[in-house]
């Protein structure tokens, strides 16, 4: 895959998944612009990309506002002269049960997943349109935002919906091409570490120096940064120009399509229905086969 002449943004790429896209993509051409709270880990971002031979500048500053937004894309513009690629990746964990969250862990999550996807996709659209070149959002969502998952109201709610924002933005932006697409990564790292069923097995696989068990590589799709950074660079080519409002699994040796949220059984009853009709044929009808919810244990 060639990105030469093509311009990256990518949010909280001081380490994990962002310093990964943010190295693949310069890897594979581009020119990135690295974000991240952590100043020291954005120079050392900056670092790694030039020494291996990338382009890369950074910015340390909290995505959430516009301000930040606006800083991302002007500062792409003014290194690069453009903005093709937009990569909002930056996001914290807050995570506690309903009856104990704050509305500080709330706030905290879904000001820098949903609103910074929002300011940060904003911002680099109204210049992506000036351009009059098409581009790419690429999204970040989550299993937890496509399923629910316990302890996660504030993340759940944020990932379903980036995962909303991807297929409203597909729609408006399509014109214009630019295609907006939801990744559902999972990958070993800082984050993954803070989940209690995940972090022994990434201690044991960094302590041994083995790689994750197959089992978990296939079934829970929980495998190393780089098995995720391809879909990353695939997305932001050429060879990836229609696909848009889409939401695209990967991790560990998985790569999925996620459905959309559609009508999975219907039923009709002339001039509607009353709560007594619908305690009727519940049970053998439209409630027949229940969803499950929350992502499966494995
Ligand atoms: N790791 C996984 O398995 C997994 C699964 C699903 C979704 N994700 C998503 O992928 C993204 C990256 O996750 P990760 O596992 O690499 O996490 P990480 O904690 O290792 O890295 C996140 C980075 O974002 C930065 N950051 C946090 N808040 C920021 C802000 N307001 N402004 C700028 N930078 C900020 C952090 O400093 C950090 O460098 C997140 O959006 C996460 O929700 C990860």
């Amino acid at each position: 895959m060639d990105l030469h002449g093509k311009v990256a943004v990518v949010t909280g790429s001081g380490r994990g998944l962002g310093l990964g896209y943010a190295r693949a993509l310069a890897a594979a051409g581009a020119s990135v612009v690295v974000n991240d709270l952590d100043p020291g880990a954005v120079d050392a971002a900056v670092e790694a990309i030039a020494k291996d031979g990338g382009a890369a500048t950074g910015v340390a500053a909290e995505v959430g506002g516009t301000e930040t937004a606006e800083l991302l894309v002007e500062t792409a513009v003014r290194a690069y002269t453009r903005i093709d690629v937009l990569i909002t990746n930056a996001g914290i964990l807050r995570d506690r049960v309903l009856w104990k969250m704050t509305d500080d862990d709330f706030d905290a999550v879904v000001r820098v997943h949903l609103r910074g996807t929002f300011t940060c996709a904003r911002a680099a659209a109204v210049r992506m349109r000036e351009q009059g070149d098409g581009g790419r959002l690429i999204l970040v969502g989550s299993p937890a935002g496509q399923r629910g998952n316990f302890g996660q109201t504030n993340y759940a709610a944020a990932k379903a919906g980036i995962a909303a924002m991807a297929r409203t933005w597909a729609m408006e932006l399509a014109r214009s091409r630019i295609t907006v697409n939801a990744v559902v990564p999972v990958a070993a790292t800082e984050m993954t570490r803070t989940i209690p069923a995940f972090a022994p097995l990434i201690e044991e696989a960094e302590r041994t120096g083995q790689p994750l068990p197959a089992r978990l590589r296939r079934d829970a799709g929980l495998g190393t940064v780089e098995d995720v950074t391809g879909l990353i660079t695939f997305l932001a080519s050429d060879a990836a120009a229609d696909i848009t409002g889409q939401a695209i699994g990967v991790g560990g040796d998985r790569l999925a399509l996620w459905s959309h949220p559609a009508e999975k059984t219907v039923a009709f009853a002339d001039g509607g229905w009353t709560a007594e009709a619908i305690a009727a044929a519940w049970p053998s009808g439209v409630g027949a086969e229940p969803e499950t919810y929350g992502i499966p244990a494995v």
